[in-house]
């Protein structure tokens, strides 16, 4: 998979992808990242990427030559399977949506920052759009960590134990049951007895059970439809 980010902050993007599991994909060849700062494509002496908004408000947007620009230079190496944009006004991401971009070959993720960038950004380049929640950030950079985070720990090969991506919270619906390790008593508070038993039919069992009761309690609303 290769990601291309398009943003006018690059020093937010740095670190998180040269520490564990994103580090380790690209290590591994899996995955690459690519940052690219928007300033570098403007023509202005000041290197202008933001501009006031036509109609008077507040707020600064971002103008569509420099990502034209960017992205068109993209574009004419290789194809891209999506060029999404990180904003909050987005598809929410969910555990279904992160599924579907991990299979995705090429992408160009844009960030927004400011007020966002011009309509006709949104109208000529966009194929999707992806908001992390139900909240404002500053800029679409940490919702682009989120989301490349949320996709490649899915693609095989980058987490070490191949299974267990598939026994996350939401992979199913449900929310993971509860985990141990070592030492089964600490100060008193014992692991539960099932779970030391070998009794492998038994843990999944209580397993399923804890899952369920766990999501209830939380999210019941990732079993509606389903009981
Ligand atoms: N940019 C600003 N807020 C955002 C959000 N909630 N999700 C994605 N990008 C954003």
């Amino acid at each position: 998979m290769r990601i291309d980010i398009l943003t006018v902050v690059p020093d937010l993007l740095k670190s998180p992808f040269e520490a564990s599991i994103l580090k380790r994909s690209i290590e591994k060849g899996l995955v690459e990242v690519y940052t690219h700062n928007l300033r570098d494509y403007t023509t202005t002496k000041y290197k202008q990427v933001d501009d006031y908004q036509y109609g008077g408000g507040a707020g600064m947007v971002m103008m569509i030559e420099p990502i034209d620009k960017c992205i068109s230079k993209l574009k004419s190496e290789r194809d891209y399977d999506e060029i999404i944009y990180m904003t909050p006004d987005g598809e929410t991401l969910n555990q279904s949506i992160a599924n579907e971009f991990s299979l995705k070959e090429n992408m160009i993720i844009l960030c927004g920052h400011y007020k966002g960038v011009d309509q006709r950004v949104r109208d000529h380049f966009i194929t999707r759009e992806i908001s992390i929640g139900d909240y404002v950030l500053s800029g679409g950079e940490m919702g682009a960590l989120v989301f490349c985070d949320a996709i490649i720990r899915l693609i095989p090969g980058v987490l070490g134990n191949e299974t267990s991506a598939l026994t996350d919270s939401f992979q199913d619906n449900l929310l993971a049951p509860p985990i141990y390790t070592r030492p089964a008593k600490y100060k008193g508070w014992k692991v539960p007895e099932v779970l030391t038993s070998g009794n492998f039919g038994k843990i999944e069992t209580w397993r399923e059970e804890k899952a369920l009761a766990h999501t209830k309690n939380r999210r019941p609303d990732l079993l509606e439809g389903e009981i």
